[in-house]
């Protein structure tokens, strides 16, 4: 409550506040708006690498002017503490900086009529609609601990004491101890266990970083400064640093106020980071979590249900590629000479970061348009809007299959997911399936010490490609024109599922390819994913190791023979205890990285309960997850479980061979079986026949700009129609079937 000042004191005073940050944030974007609506340069590909859409952009920018308003109350007045503030006061401060409304349950009415997930998460949890919505905060599982209690990061300022000692340069810890020139052959598993780990993430957690590039208080950029100055929280080399001595860093976008995002206690006014994609295993990473971005992936034209195809470029055999981004000329790298090959589209902005990640993405626009076909064959008389939903959701429910069956057991352990995650046991809408901080930040982030330095290319007898020959990895990111021109997905597949992974050991962690010559940036300097990693840890307050091992039920460490017993590698946990001089203070990245794997698994007990608890949640609490009730039928979950990733290589490349478990390593030809022998999916199971109501009622019209599904969840038939996005509904959604005839006309969809 504001103890000291008359009402209208207050409200003049949080006016005045809101103003003044109004004008520092306006100050700070305006220049990157401007930017943004030009091609955007290599100089960009940072930002480009991870473009958040219009929606996003909006929602940080009322964040940034939230959060900035607190600040500068709290400067001004320090009798006005934001502590003190009543929510009243607090609410007016988010609505004036034009953060989202809350969202009522109300808005989900009538989402029991929707047989299909929204785009954007919205009321999968009706009674919670944001739960697992897009542009939400990642959720905290524990508090944040900020230097100032509310917003600096840890390491903000450097005289800061931890435990009476100083947190390492992130830098200095990559170097150190993080860096390695050779990497671990894992002889179980193929590199594609690799890929799908950083592929099924684009599909969990996107985390803005803040869209201005200057720097609020000041206007310095943060391309260029060494100083801590917000957004900038810039990446040192030593401690005693000139003006080239850093890498750039941008902070992460702050979130909007949210009741719900607070599972414990922890103070509403603290800084919260968002994440920008619906968190939910829904292939939002094939088809986008907006409206504008899904209708500019499909092909709406076509009126067959179908994804949209790259225009100008086709595969040797005549297979699809992605679609090019709308704005030309793109950032991504151009090969040696010949025409230009543009960034693709896909439903995650991260598409072309890497080949392979690139190719999983085209693995499945394939598989999409080949089930629209499909289904189209055995259901005629299905409307494209139909088709195009009913493929979506068995997309989805692939996703989630992969994941679930044939991906997380392997990184986690057959006994840890008995443990953490068990067996199914329907639909929880108690269970918050938003990502949490932690998962996003750090545990996930795991894979980054399985990534190898080289990427393999393989011919049709799986050995090294006579034309397209192996690549160093800093040559891979951003070239989808590699894609294009040198032969498909094919080679890069191929040397995704036939060459052995790479594992992480506590003395190989992550190779420099990554550490030293990462291309997030086209710019002189080279980043440093190693540091990018543990200064993101800071920069979100992440608590430290040991609290996230009491977290999980661990004992913490308190002596470097308790740590020499957890790494098992005691040179390393020396060194880690020297830089760190002390246990609480370790980076929980780095300490879950470190520690040694469970039997079975690719990760250690810390890493494993955090996956397991974010797999749990993503499962428990998903309302269209494949195997609640209603979802699909009997005969249809027969059929999904005969899917595979082998199965939609073999049916959607010229790859003929593979192991009925891609993630599994053998050496060619050990085990490959013919494509002709895995399994396949039969869509009998989704022939519908026209209903005794939908006979008498007759197929409901077709509209312009839009189309409509039909739905009898109700018991009656209905058929509920949409526009397209830019198009404006006119008159009912729906109408229902009712005697032998539909009870209305259909709606119209008028342009905006
Ligand atoms: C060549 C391969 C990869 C590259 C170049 C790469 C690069 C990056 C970069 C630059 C970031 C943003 C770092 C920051 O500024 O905080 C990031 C984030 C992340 N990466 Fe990777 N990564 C790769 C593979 C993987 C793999 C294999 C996994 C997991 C198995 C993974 C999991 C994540 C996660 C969870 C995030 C955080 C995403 C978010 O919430 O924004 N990555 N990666
Ligand atoms: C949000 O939380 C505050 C403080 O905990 C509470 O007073 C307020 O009623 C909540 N608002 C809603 C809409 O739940
Ligand atoms: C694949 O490449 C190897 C040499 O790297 C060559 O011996 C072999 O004949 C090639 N296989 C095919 C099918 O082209």
């Amino acid at each position: 409550n504001a103890v000291y000042l008359p009402a209208t004191t207050v409200g003049k005073l949080l006016l005045s506040a809101y103003q003044e940050s109004l004008e520092i944030v306006q100050a700070a974007l305006e220049p990157s708006r401007q930017r943004r609506s030009t091609p955007i340069s290599p100089k960009n590909v940072f930002t480009f690498f991870r473009q958040t859409e219009p929606e996003t952009q909006e929602i940080s920018r009322a964040a940034e002017i939230f959060q900035t308003t607190l600040q500068v109350l709290k400067n001004r007045a320090k009798h006005m503490e934001p502590a003190l503030l009543s929510w009243d006061d607090v609410e007016l401060i988010a609505e004036l900086s034009q953060c989202p409304p809350e969202t009522h349950s109300t808005i989900c009415q009538h989402s029991h009529l929707n047989k299909y997930r929204s785009i954007s998460g919205l009321c999968n949890n009706r009674e919670n609609p944001r739960w697992g919505a897009v542009n939400i905060p990642l959720i905290r599982w524990l508090p944040a601990e900020y230097e100032d209690g509310e917003r600096e990061p840890k390491g903000w300022n450097r005289g800061q004491l931890y435990n009476g000692f100083q947190l390492p340069l992130p830098r200095e810890v990559s170097t150190k101890i993080l860096r390695s020139s050779s990497k671990q052959e894992d002889e179980v598993y193929s590199e594609i266990l690799v890929e799908w780990g950083q592929y099924i993430d684009h599909d969990i957690t996107l985390t803005p970083q803040s869209t201005g590039s200057a720097a609020f208080w000041t206007g310095f950029e943060c391309l260029t400064t060494c100083e801590n100055m917000h957004p900038c929280f810039p990446i040192l080399e030593t401690a005693e640093t000139g003006e080239q001595g850093c890498m750039p860093f941008f902070r992460s976008s702050p979130a909007c106020l949210d009741n719900h995002s607070s599972e414990i206690g922890v103070s509403v006014l603290q800084r919260q980071q968002m994440n920008s994609i619906t968190s939910f295993i829904d292939a939002s990473v094939v088809y986008g979590t907006t409206p504008k971005l899904e209708s500019h992936l499909r092909d709406l034209s076509g009126l067959n249900g179908k994804l949209a195809i790259n225009d100008q470029f086709k595969d040797p055999k005549g297979r699809p590629f992605l679609p090019n981004v709308a704005t030309l000329p793109s950032a991504c790298l151009q090969g040696p000479a010949g025409e230009r090959v543009e960034c693709f589209s896909a439903g995650d902005s991260r598409v072309n970061e890497g080949l392979p990640l690139t190719s999983l993405h085209t693995l499945w626009l394939r598989e999409h348009n080949r089930i629209a076909e499909a289904l189209k064959l055995i259901n005629d008389h299905w409307s494209p809007e139909t088709i195009y939903q009913e493929t979506r959701k068995i997309i989805g429910a692939l996703h989630q299959i992969i994941t679930m069956r044939d991906y997380v057991p392997k990184i986690i352990g057959s006994e840890s997911y008995e443990h953490y995650i068990g067996t199914y046991g329907g639909y929880d809408p108690t269970t918050n399936p938003s990502a949490s901080n932690v998962f996003a930040t750090a545990a996930f982030r795991f894979g980054h010490a399985t990534i190898p330095p080289i990427l393999r290319r393989l011919n049709e007898s799986f050995k090294e490609h006579e034309h397209f020959p192996d690549l160093r990895l800093q040559n891979t990111f951003f070239n989808p024109w590699r894609i294009v021109k040198e032969g498909g997905i094919e080679p890069v597949l191929r040397g995704a599922i036939g060459a052995a992974a790479k594992t992480v050991s506590a003395d190989m962690l992550l190779t420099e390819e990554l550490t030293e010559r990462l291309v997030v940036l086209n710019m002189q300097q080279h980043m440093d994913l190693a540091s990018l990693n543990l200064q993101r840890g800071r920069d979100h307050a992440l608590p430290g190791y040991n609290d996230w091992r009491g977290f999980c039920g661990l004992t913490p460490i308190k002596t470097l023979d308790d740590f020499k017993e957890v790494v098992r590698d005691y040179n390393i946990a020396e060194k880690i205890f020297e830089i760190y001089k002390h246990p609480d203070n370790i980076d929980v990245w780095l300490g879950g990285l470190v520690e040694h794997f469970l039997a079975g698994s690719r990760t250690g007990p810390l890493f494993a309960c955090l996956i397991g608890k974010q797999m749990k949640a993503l499962r428990d609490g998903d309302r269209f997850w494949w195997e609640a009730e209603g979802m699909f039928s009997q005969q249809q979950k027969v059929e999904l479980l005969k899917a595979s990733l082998s199965q939609i290589i073999c049916e959607n490349t010229n790859i003929r061979e593979v192991l009925p478990d891609s993630f599994m390593f053998r050496k060619y030809p050990s085990d490959y079986i013919p494509c002709e022998h895995i399994p396949s999916m039969n869509f009998e199971a989704w022939r519908e026949e026209k209903s005794q109501d939908l006979k008498q009622c007759g197929t409901p019209r077709e509209i312009k700009n839009g189309d409509f599904i039909l739905s009898s969840m109700t018991g009656k038939l209905v058929a509920l129609y949409s526009c397209y996005h830019g198009f404006k509904l006119k008159g009912a959604a729906a109408i229902v079937c009712e005697g032998n005839q539909w009870n209305g006309q259909p709606p119209q969809c008028t342009g905006i």
